[in-house]
């Protein structure tokens, strides 16, 4: 960290809300948590901190291949490693096989997660098509006895996330397997409300979680285009369910979570960050990726937010463009300082 300039460092972001400390599995889900869900390259330690700093109540980490996991795979090794201040986080553990899953839920429950999480839900052809994420969908019995398998392994909590069904049942499988997964021990379940056929177009259809939800008694977190503060009050007050679930308007904008925290819990409105807000994100994420991964890959990993971050601001175009060439974490922060500064003359 010595390269970086001590300006930056003393240049510290704003508070976001504190996230609640929840002691049983059931806390967790009690007042309507909002959740950083679980995205490849993007759910990890640096983000997960993030965002949680910014109000999210609990996280989900990346899916974790357990095929990967149990042959010791570096990869696999590095999504499963939580930081002691990392918590609430759910491990997400996927793969085709049962057993393996059961051995990988074992080898995850070692890392002490608040519980852990096997994806039903990824729809990508090399995961779904070998039978792994939305592929156990096609034969929810088997997704059933898995899930019992694996609940019965570990003395962690078990959850699952999948989506209503694969595509194009007319009624989807979701609610019949809701009850049925409910019956085996699976504690809670999140429902991203797609078909697997549907990917991420179209849009989600929350009624489904509704329907889930009022046939069983675990918690249900509703999943899929919840993108502000509002979306997470009508899905909560639309479908009875008891967190939400937020994914890729996370990655523009993690301060969706405090947010919406505070929109559910007092009704009123948090107004949109200030320009030194979002100044103030795009180098706070910077300075803890390169901590996290070093330079240039720390800088290119931060890239992908940076348009969500300084949305709004004028020439953000153009800041985004100098930023894009610029592999340094010093001559990104130069960058900053020097468009913040253009801005406040
Ligand atoms: C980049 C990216 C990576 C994702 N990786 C995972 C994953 O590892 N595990 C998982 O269950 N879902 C994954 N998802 C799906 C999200 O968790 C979520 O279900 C989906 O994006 C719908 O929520 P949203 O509309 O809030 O984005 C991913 C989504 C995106 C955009």
């Amino acid at each position: 960290m010595s390269q970086i300039p001590q300006a930056f460092l003393s240049d510290k972001p704003e508070q976001g809300p504190s996230p609640r400390r929840a002691r049983t599995f059931e806390e967790l889900f009690q007042g309507f948590p909002v959740i950083l869900a679980p995205m490849e390259d993007v759910s990890d330690a640096v983000f997960r901190r993030l965002t949680r700093r910014y109000g999210a109540d609990l996280c989900v980490t990346e899916f974790v291949n357990a095929e990967g996991l149990l042959r010791g795979c570096r990869n696999a090794k590095r999504k499963l490693t939580l930081d002691a201040d990392d918590k609430p986080t759910a491990i997400q553990i996927y793969g085709a096989d049962p057993t393996r899953l059961a051995e990988a839920a074992r080898v995850a429950e070692s890392a002490q997660p608040a519980f852990i999480d096997i994806n039903c839900g990824c729809w990508v052809p090399k995961i779904a098509g070998r039978g792994a994420g939305a592929g156990w969908l096609r034969d929810p019995k088997a997704m059933v006895d898995m899930a019992k398998l694996i609940g019965s392994s570990v003395s962690l909590p078990v959850t699952v996330k999948t989506r209503i069904g694969y595509g194009p049942e007319s009624e989807m499988p979701i609610v019949d397997l809701a009850r049925r997964l409910e019956d085996v021990g699976v504690r809670a379940l999140t429902i991203h409300c797609r078909t697997a056929n549907m990917g991420h177009s179209g849009a989600a259809d929350w009624t489904w979680a509704a329907k889930a939800k009022a046939v069983v008694s675990i918690p249900v977190i509703v999943n899929g285009d919840i993108k502000t503060a509002e979306d997470a009050v009508r899905a909560r007050d639309t479908t009875g369910c008891d967190g939400a679930m937020i994914g890729r308007a996370a990655i523009d904008h993690p301060w969706v979570f405090g947010e919406a925290r505070t929109l559910l819990d007092t009704g009123v409105p948090v107004p949109p960050p200030t320009p030194a807000q979002r100044f103030a994100m795009c180098r706070e994420h910077l300075l803890a990726n390169v901590e996290e991964r070093g330079e240039p890959h720390g800088v290119r990993v931060t890239r992908r937010h940076l348009t969500g971050y300084l949305r709004g601001l004028p020439g953000a175009a153009s800041i985004r463009k100098r930023l894009l060439f610029c592999d340094s974490l010093s001559g990104c922060l130069e960058i900053l300082a020097e468009e913040s500064e253009r801005l406040a003359a």
